[in-house]
């Protein structure tokens, strides 16, 4: 079976057509992942302007959607679902994704598949990977989230920890804000810093020892705290005399970036040791960072665990991986009725 993905949560409007191999091992193959970038509306504002994203989806949608299914030489009756994004992420970009999916459902009265955006980010995993021996630890880190989840079986997704403050990808783009730097910051810092000194810059690392009250459950010391490490690298900033040079600024990414991969590493090894996982996996935006991926391979490695990457274009926000998600809930018997509605809140 072939299902049509559809991704709008933000500010890429993407459309995929993924099939079914029938392998157990690898259960899907890409036929197409179409991805229209707002990049460039967005990057003279700084950030991401919901109004500005969801006008942009709207006027991208049809397009991106007929070249998905051109380039997958796709017809609407070779499909057998369409799945969507229906949060978390921006309401109104949501919406029209949302929106989009139900009425090409109804019209060529396919089912309907609502699929959770950061389901969507640990299934590319398995899109790129084939099956992963469960149990997993998956972190999920990207500009919205920086969360730990426990795969025992495929297709459930336990909470484990998840950050306090700021997600990893909105420090990265806010640590790039205050050095000057263009929009998104991840992918900028990510190339200063290796230029740049790791050790040049004293940057405090965030203990957590206590549970954190508003999330009854959860393992307070497995959570992540970003906020404090952007506010050093402020004070930094501040601290300095005239304007940066060039070797300062690759300096300063290098010091955090080590700092956020060492945290975001050393507690995704952490949860694998307590849930005696088989392999773990790291996905979302900030997955696509060259750090990060190298040291979670040499960790695994060491370890003996294996650790999963996805693809760089799997790794920051595509409709394949909404797709994948998608099969593996219609699969397990999920469908929404006409009368679905996105939700910016959603959780999983
Ligand atoms: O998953 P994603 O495309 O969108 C969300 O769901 O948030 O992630 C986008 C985030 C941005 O914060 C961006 O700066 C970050 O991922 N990112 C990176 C890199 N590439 C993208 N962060 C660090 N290093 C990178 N190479
Ligand atoms: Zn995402």
């Amino acid at each position: 079976m072939r299902i049509l993905g559809i991704e709008t949560s933000c500010d890429e409007t993407s459309a995929a057509v993924v099939e079914e191999t029938g392998a157990a091992a690898t259960p899907w193959a890409i036929r197409s992942n179409v991805i229209a970038s707002q990049v460039s509306i967005h990057r003279e504002w700084g950030g991401v302007v919901p109004e500005l994203a969801s006008r942009q989806h709207i006027r991208d949608i049809c397009g991106v959607v007929e070249r998905a299914l051109d380039e997958s030489a796709t017809a609407w009756t070779d499909l057998g679902a369409v799945a969507v994004t229906q949060g978390p992420g921006l309401v109104g970009s949501l919406l029209v994704g949302v929106s989009f999916a139900k009425a090409v459902a109804a019209a060529a009265g396919l089912p309907l598949v609502p699929v959770h955006h950061l389901a969507g980010h640990i299934e590319s995993l398995v899109l790129q990977n084939g099956e992963l021996p469960l149990p997993s630890v998956v972190l999920v880190v990207s500009g919205g989230h920086t969360s730990l989840y426990l795969v025992e079986r495929p297709g459930s997704y336990q909470l484990l920890s998840r950050t306090r403050d700021d997600a990893a990808g909105e420090a990265y783009d806010k640590v790039a804000k205050l050095l000057g730097l263009g929009y998104p910051g991840g992918p900028i810092v990510d190339r200063l810093a290796q230029t740049g000194n790791d050790r040049a810059v004293a940057l405090p690392t965030t203990r957590l020892t206590h549970a954190d009250r508003n999330a009854p459950g959860l393992k307070g010391d497995l959570d992540f705290s970003f906020s404090g490490l952007k506010t050093a690298v402020l004070r930094h900033v501040r601290a300095h005399e005239g304007p940066l040079s060039e070797s300062t600024i690759a300096d300063v990414s290098a010091s955090f970036q080590r700092i956020v991969v060492s945290t975001l590493i050393d507690r995704l090894f952490e949860a694998a040791r307590r849930y005696q996982a088989k392999s773990v996996g790291v996905a979302g935006g900030v997955s696509a960072n060259s750090r990060l991926r190298s040291e979670v391979q040499e960790r695994g490695a060491r370890r003996e665990i294996p650790a999963f990457l996805p693809s760089l274009t799997l790794a920051t926000d595509n409709a394949a991986m909404i797709a994948a998600a998608g099969l593996r809930r219609f699969r397990a018997g999920v469908t929404a009725a006409l009368d679905l509605n996105a939700d910016a809140a959603l959780t999983l």
